[in-house]
């Protein structure tokens, strides 16, 4: 067959990724010492990253020392002025040079077997470049960005070094990004709203207020989603923008604060051919300006989109079948005997080679591909001989970068105001949230008026009286659980924006506290007043109060105790059975259904009486109600009850203290469920290493 006359397909310069450095610029890096090391890593994997370092910055601080004279890192390629932190010098943070060294990671696979998912897998990523992860799917690409960025599961047990800038250190907080494969957004937002939010989140209160509103629109714009800005996000609420815009608001979210080290998993699934060239351009002309180390594990890219890759790992089934320059990756097919057919995307190219999932379907057919067992062999033996065996330790000499400063941002006071904000926003415009809620409270208060009406001071009042306010006080806090699902969501963004830097813990118990303190004094108060006068409980507005304030602490203190099951509890299903039956425990332990006296002493008076928030709601209830009333006898004889007395007999009611005891113990108990939730969150980022390390010598 004649030669076809068309030009093969080779990888064009691409304007984000020049392949000359300048003369300039090379006298500039042989004047460093520091690149010598530089060099040396770079020539670990031969014939990788042959390129030369892009052009450099000619505004660039060559000190690396910021403007208020902090060091900001001295990695080897500071030296050589090469990261720009053009609006902010304060902003600047040092680059990451990210290496890995036979990395392998296994996880269970019963019966004390263990499979392995990465197999001694070595490589390195540069400041200023993107790293593509390509793979079948199921190769180990997500489970390789999860190693890298410190986030495997307690499942997984990983081995080999991973280096920052030369050095066995942990990422400082805000210092990396990671965008999952699973987009995680508050889904009541619009666009424009959750990136200004991010941005006053992520960006320090030195950036003036109107500069950061520019900025997170510039980045609206880039990211192609203009014309969306005003729209609602969208997820289980309502409908919203598409999950291609979705995907695009989460990467635009990581990518404001430009951190020094970005993980993407599948930045491109969902989005059409154009729009990842435009989003994956944007990553790339990012990297270069800012400096930024960006691995990204892209599925299917165009073969315009494999153009902006300046590295390329290619996995196979856990193995490196090429680690080096995109461009080369060709060159490397064909020198092994497996050439790229013409005006074929090489991407397509590799994975067809390097695919066995579908070989047995194959057979028979007129494909007549090599068998990519054979192909995988050929090239991770390839790789492994071009690789210099006296290189491997070279790697993990360095030790010139200064250890990882933590970037500035927010002060803790300006997240918690932001974050309020937003979760008010939340709360206001998700139904499932309050409102839902506020309406059947409204609903069923009005029932209990009318049961209730009115309901006097006959002997039988005295238990209407009893049984009204023990049901409003539970009802009111077992329907917290109808907020499950959102208290969730909220969980997973939070933990989501924790991993990637935004802010921590304490500020998102904080701001969730105080965001649910107005709602949940609208739904206490309102339903409480129709079923209070209706039923014509004790008149005197202090008694209103005093019965709203008990309400409103048990609601709080129920919102706690759910926010403990949710961050312990995350699936919803789960979450819902486990509150409401650890809620119908401390209920039945009240001292209503059975009086104190005849609660079995062991476990269920001692402690669970005691503990139950439910005791001194009733309890406090009680006292508001009965102190002060007088009740007809049984039978009419003209004798009266008064209300002390129905409450030390009858009701059995702790005399010994006031109501406002009563009322100051939910207080407090509001108080320790929060911070209990606080330590919840906090054991278990603690708990983490320890399982995973527990499950690394199992
Ligand atoms: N926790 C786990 N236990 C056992 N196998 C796992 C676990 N997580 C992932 N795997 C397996 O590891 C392989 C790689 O998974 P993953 O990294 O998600 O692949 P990719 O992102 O390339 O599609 C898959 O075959 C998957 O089934
Ligand atoms: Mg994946």
């Amino acid at each position: 067959m004649a030669a076809s006359p068309l030009p093969r397909w080779a990888p064009t310069p691409s304007p984000t990724r020049p392949l000359r450095v300048s003369s300039a610029s090379q006298t500039a890096i042989s004047s460093c010492s520091s690149w010598t090391v530089c060099s040396s890593l770079s020539s670990i994997f031969v014939p990788l990253f042959r390129r030369s370092a892009p052009p450099l910055p000619v505004d660039a601080p060559a000190n690396g020392v910021d403007d208020d004279g902090d060091r900001v890192g001295c990695h080897p390629l500071d030296c050589v002025g090469a990261r720009k932190r053009g609006h902010h010098p304060q902003e600047a943070s040092p680059m990451v040079f990210l290496t890995w060294e036979d990395l392998t990671v296994t996880a269970s696979s019963g019966r004390g077997n263990r499979a392995v998912i990465l197999d001694r897998l070595s490589g390195c990523a540069r400041p200023g470049e993107v790293l593509a992860l390509m793979g079948p799917s199921g190769c180990g690409k997500t489970t390789l960005l999860d190693a890298l960025a410190g986030r495997l599961g307690t499942d997984k047990k990983r081995t080999g070094d991973i280096l920052i800038n030369g050095r066995r250190e942990k990422l400082a907080f805000g210092t990396s990004a990671y965008v999952t494969q699973e987009t995680l957004l508050m889904a009541t937002l619009t666009v424009s709203e959750a990136v200004h939010c991010s941005a006053q989140l992520q960006l320090p209160d030195t950036v003036p207020a109107a500069e950061k509103r520019a900025r997170a629109d510039r980045a609206i714009r880039q990211m192609g989603l203009a014309t969306v800005a005003g729209s609602r996000i969208g997820g289980r609420v309502c409908k919203g923008i598409s999950g291609g815009q979705r995907r695009r608001v989460s990467i635009c979210v990581e990518l404001l604060a430009s951190p020094a080290l970005v993980f993407l998993d599948e930045p491109t699934g969902g989005l059409d051919s154009a729009a990842s060239l435009h989003v994956m351009g944007r990553i790339a002309s990012l990297a270069r300006e800012e400096r930024m180390t960006v691995v990204a594990a892209v599925h299917q890219p165009s073969s315009e989109v494999f153009g902006l890759f300046h590295g390329l790992c290619l996995l196979a089934y856990g193995k490196m079948v090429y680690f080096g320059p995109a461009a080369d990756a060709i060159e490397f097919f064909d020198a092994n005997g497996y050439p790229c057919p013409l005006r074929r995307n090489p991407s397509d190219h590799f994975l067809t080679m390097i695919n066995k999932d579908f070989e047995e379907l194959e057979e028979g057919t007129t494909l007549t591909l090599p068998r990519a067992a054979e192909v995988i062999q050929t090239l991770v033996d390839s790789l492994i001989s071009q690789r210099g065996s006296g290189m491997k330790n070279e790697a993990f000499t360095i030790k010139e970068g200064a250890p990882l400063a933590k970037k500035r941002q927010a002060t803790f006071l300006t997240k918690c105001a932001v974050l309020t904000r937003r979760s008010c926003t939340n709360m206001h415009r998700d139904a499932g949230y309050y409102w839902l809620r506020f309406g059947i409270y409204i609903g069923i208060c009005l029932s209990i008026g009318t049961i209730f009406f009115n309901v006097g001071n006959s002997f039988a009042s005295i238990q209407a009286r009893a049984s009204m306010l023990m049901f409003t006080s539970t009802l009111l806090t077992m329907m917290s659980i109808g907020g499950f699902p959102s208290f969730v969501e909220d969980m997973k963004i939070f933990r989501k924006e924790q991993l990637n830097g935004h802010y921590d813990a304490t500020a998102f118990v904080i701001s969730n506290t105080l965001s649910s303190t107005p709602y949940l004094g609208i739904i206490s108060i309102i339903p409480g007043a129709i079923a209070y006068y209706l039923t014509g409980l004790q008149r005197g507005f202090d008694h209103f109060v005093y019965f709203a304030a008990v309400l409103w602490a048990c609601t709080m203190l129920v919102e706690g105790l759910m926010m403990i099951v949710a961050a312990i509890v995350p699936d919803f299903l789960l979450g819902i059975i486990t509150g409401s039956g650890m809620q119908g425990l401390l209920m039945l332990n009240a001292g209503f259904f059975r009086l104190p006296s005849d609660l079995p002493k062991p476990i269920w008076k001692y402690p669970t009486y005691y503990m139950s928030y439910h005791k001194y709601a009733t309890q406090g209830l009680y006292k508001n109600e009965f102190l002060g009333l007088a009740f007809e006898d049984l039978g009419g004889r003209g004798l009266t009850l008064n209300g002390e007395y129905i409450l030390k007999t009858y009701l059995q009611v702790e005399m010994g203290y006031s109501k406002w005891v009563d009322l100051a113990i939910l207080l407090a108990m509001v108080l320790i469920y929060r911070v209990l939730f606080l330590v919840t969150i906090k054991v278990g980022e603690a708990l983490k290493p320890m399982i995973n390390c527990i499950s690394v010598k199992v």
